[in-house]
């Protein structure tokens, strides 16, 4: 009866998403989304495979927008949609693999892999260190930073706003570098699949062993209709991540591993940018300690300065490090939340079986109300609230890279 149940449910949700070519003709992405938000949605597309509860459709970005919508909208329990058009292609080139859709979908239906350090402890080890360097942050310079980067139409992944964005952060970078007198900071773009916007990684030492990542989202969603500034989503990650950057190149400090710092394109388009980044780190055997992934850290709910900390999706050792991170070096109260789904970049890193871990500036439910809008603007932000994010970054660098006394 049961098993009924379930295909008669499975055949109402079929005839939805039944093949329309003119809606998706523009461009195709392949994406796996909960049935329940498709259903929300009303989206189109075509139905590649499905099991309880997940959907393999291809659409086209209209569809996208409109699941995007509807998932922050309308606020909806279902969880987000990943896009995996890259995976995709590649399983549908690779000759000996015989397809199966059911069966790749499947590979994103089980949680993520279990991470090769998901029991390791960790410890505070370098106080004066990280202290010194968290001083020298500058809360003023981060913000003139957001104010500039949230001040065009939007940085969506395929406009050329949002390549100019990924220019701008490199050529800051290479500035800080230059002005600093250091040559062991490498600025790279990596290529996005199907999208213009490429991602920016900026390493900083030369040693090839296991290294520490820092990152966050740069893109929007498309401004087409409307202004999207994303300055809190995630203007304010990506400037926690550079003012980070910024302090540590400045300070001369250099770190027994290297770290990188990263700035995704494409998250908003379903974690491409970061799905992209991860196949290069894996391809190329760049090893990867520790990933601190920062969206979203300038809005405070209700001006409270808890920090938050995403508990799914993660390395629970190295949350638990983080959670010594905030209370060593912050001073702020510390809580834990989640976002329920692959919420952002750092499900990429552990669904690849790395260890991540994720700070979050409120709780999931009270997170900023005008995310994705024409209103996500600095005047909601909090520059103290962001400022204890870029300490946490910068903590976290040292903590794991290991200053060179
Ligand atoms: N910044 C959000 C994720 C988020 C939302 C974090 C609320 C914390 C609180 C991110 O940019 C986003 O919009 N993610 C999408 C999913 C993605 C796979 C397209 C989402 O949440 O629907
Ligand atoms: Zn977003």
């Amino acid at each position: 009866m049961l098993l009924k149940t379930k295909q008669l449910m499975c055949a109402a949700t079929v005839a939805l998403f039944t093949l329309s070519p003119a809606a998706y003709a523009a461009r195709d992405n392949v994406i796996t989304v909960p049935s329940c938000l498709l259903t929300a949605s009303g989206a189109h597309g075509e139905l590649l495979a499905f099991n309880e509860g997940l959907m393999l459709v291809k659409v086209d970005e209209e569809a996208m927008e409109a699941l995007n919508d509807t998932k922050h909208k309308t606020k909806t329990p279902c969880g987000g949609f990943r896009n995996v058009t890259a995976d995709w292609q590649q399983y549908q080139h690779n000759s000996l693999v015989k397809k199966n859709n059911t069966a790749f979908l499947n590979k994103y239906t089980h949680s993520a892999k279990k991470s090769h350090l998901a029991n390791k402890t960790y410890s505070i080890r370098y106080q004066k260190q990280a202290n010194e360097l968290i001083s020298q942050i500058n809360p003023g310079l981060m913000w003139d930073s957001l104010k500039k980067f949230s001040s065009s139409k939007d940085r969506h992944s395929n406009s050329d706003e949002g390549v100019a964005a990924a220019s701008w952060i490199k050529s800051q970078i290479e500035g800080m570098a230059k002005s600093a007198g250091r040559t062991d900071v490498t600025v790279t773009f990596i290529k996005t699949t199907g999208y213009k916007q490429p991602s920016v990684v900026a390493k900083l030492g030369t040693s090839n062993e296991a290294g520490v990542v820092i990152g966050a989202h740069m893109d929007t969603t498309s401004g087409r209709f409307e202004r999207k500034p994303g300055a809190d989503d995630d203007g304010s990650g990506s400037m926690t991540v550079m003012e980070s950057a910024r302090t540590i190149i400045a300070s001369g400090v250099k770190f027994k591993k290297p770290v990188y710092f990263i700035w995704y394109a494409a998250e908003e388009a379903g974690l491409v940018g970061s799905q992209d980044v991860v196949a290069e780190f894996t391809e190329k055997k760049i090893s990867v300690d520790a990933v601190m992934h920062f969206d979203m850290t300038g809005y405070a709910y209700r001006k409270e300065s808890t920090i938050w900390l995403i508990d799914d999706n993660v390395d629970s050792g190295l949350t638990k490090f983080l959670e010594k991170i905030v209370t060593t070096y912050t001073n702020q109260p510390v809580a834990y939340t989640r976002c329920g789904y692959a919420c952002s970049d750092h499900a990429s890193w552990s669904e690849a079986g790395y260890t991540a871990a994720m700070p979050a500036e409120s709780r999931y439910e009270d997170t900023n109300p005008t995310l994705h809008s024409s209103r996500d603007t600095i005047d909601n932000l909090d520059k103290n609230h962001m400022t204890d994010y870029a300490k946490i970054a910068t903590a976290f660098a040292v903590e794991l890279a290991e200053p060179v006394i």
